[in-house]
């Protein structure tokens, strides 16, 4: 442009986007509460991941360097979007503004998908156990549309803690469409059961699932035996507290801890890092 530009010329131009690397674009957005929302991207081409796994996703920081964070994808391996389910924290460097995307922003997402909570860090068994607290069900959300999640198992169980009922919403709703999902419905069948519990808000199951596990009221819930080492395989996803109590409390039934090069009975990721993680 130079200075001799009409005004009403350089107002009729489109505004070029500014270019991010690792571009995505939202596609759809929902706030669940004040604290937790999701969203959907356009999925690169080129990314293939394994349900349970996480990236790291962002937005460009006023630096202008990348501000980036891992994130569980929601969503499974064969969706053509990517889903996310998110924290809002009012103060955090991330989310006070990846809170307000919209439709048509660009978010950046590094394709270099990571983690534990995959089939593969696991040895066969009958019953898979999700356990997760707060956005800690963000990569069960992929792995309950997963179709290998019940090609590998008989019973899958999916326990969601967390403080008030609003909180467990997107847990209940994705359960909820599973049924009549065409893609993934008949894999299912009657194998997977939804076992929400609230803390601080009155709801048909209260209490920490730690807690239900150690005094066995969850088993006479779901008339399921105690967990063993023959027949049950676990994955763990919370806060660094609910992650060390459930290691205890499955390693107390004989479970041993799993990884990508040495599967076992159990895998763990941290859901966040926090205080005194
Ligand atoms: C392996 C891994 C996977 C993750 N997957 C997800 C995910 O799928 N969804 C998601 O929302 N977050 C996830 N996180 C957390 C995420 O990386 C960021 O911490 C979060 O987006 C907040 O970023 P921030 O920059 O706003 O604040 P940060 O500076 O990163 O965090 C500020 C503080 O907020 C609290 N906090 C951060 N994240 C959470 C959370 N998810 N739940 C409760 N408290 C939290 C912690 O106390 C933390 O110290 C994951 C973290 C790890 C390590
Ligand atoms: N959720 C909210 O409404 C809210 C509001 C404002 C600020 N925050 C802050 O945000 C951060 C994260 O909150 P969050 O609710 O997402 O996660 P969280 O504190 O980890 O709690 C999520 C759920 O996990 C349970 N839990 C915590 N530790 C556990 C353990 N060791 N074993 C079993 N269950 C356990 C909690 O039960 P308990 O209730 O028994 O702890 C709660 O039901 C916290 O620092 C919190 O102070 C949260």
């Amino acid at each position: 442009m130079t200075d001799q530009t009409p005004v009403t010329e350089t107002a009729a131009q489109p505004v070029a986007t500014p270019v991010l690397p690792d571009a995505q674009t939202v596609t759809q957005v929902r706030h669940w509460t004040d604290r937790l929302f999701s969203f959907r991207v356009t999925r690169p081409q080129s990314l293939r991941f394994r349900s349970g796994e996480f990236v790291m996703i962002g937005l460009m920081g006023d630096n202008g360097r990348p501000l980036l964070r891992a994130y569980s994808i929601a969503s499974p391996s064969w969706d053509d979007e990517l889903e996310f389910y998110s924290i809002k924290v009012p103060d955090g460097p991330l989310t006070s503004r990846l809170q307000h995307i919209e439709v048509g922003d660009q978010i950046i997402l590094r394709p270099k998908p990571v983690g534990t909570l995959v089939h593969d860090a696991l040895l066969p068994g009958k019953t898979l156990w999700f356990f997760a607290t707060g956005t800690g069900i963000a990569p069960f959300a992929s792995l309950v549309r997963e179709p290998e999640t019940y090609e590998n198992y008989d019973r899958v169980i999916l326990c969601h803690t967390c403080r008030e009922v609003a909180e467990l919403e997107y847990g209940k709703q994705l359960v909820e469409a599973l049924a009549d999902d065409p893609l993934i419905g008949e894999f299912i069948g009657d194998k997977l059961t939804y076992y929400p519990t609230t803390t601080r808000e009155e709801s048909p199951v209260m209490g920490r699932v730690t807690d239900r596990l150690r005094s066995g009221e969850i088993f006479r819930d779901l008339g399921l035996p105690e967990i063993t080492r023959e027949n049950d395989r676990a994955m763990v996803c919370g806060s660094m507290a609910l992650n060390t109590e459930l290691k205890e409390i499955l390693e107390g039934y004989g479970l041993r801890e799993g990884a990508n090069s040495d599967p076992a009975e159990y895998v763990v990721e941290k859901a966040f890092v926090g205080e005194g993680t």
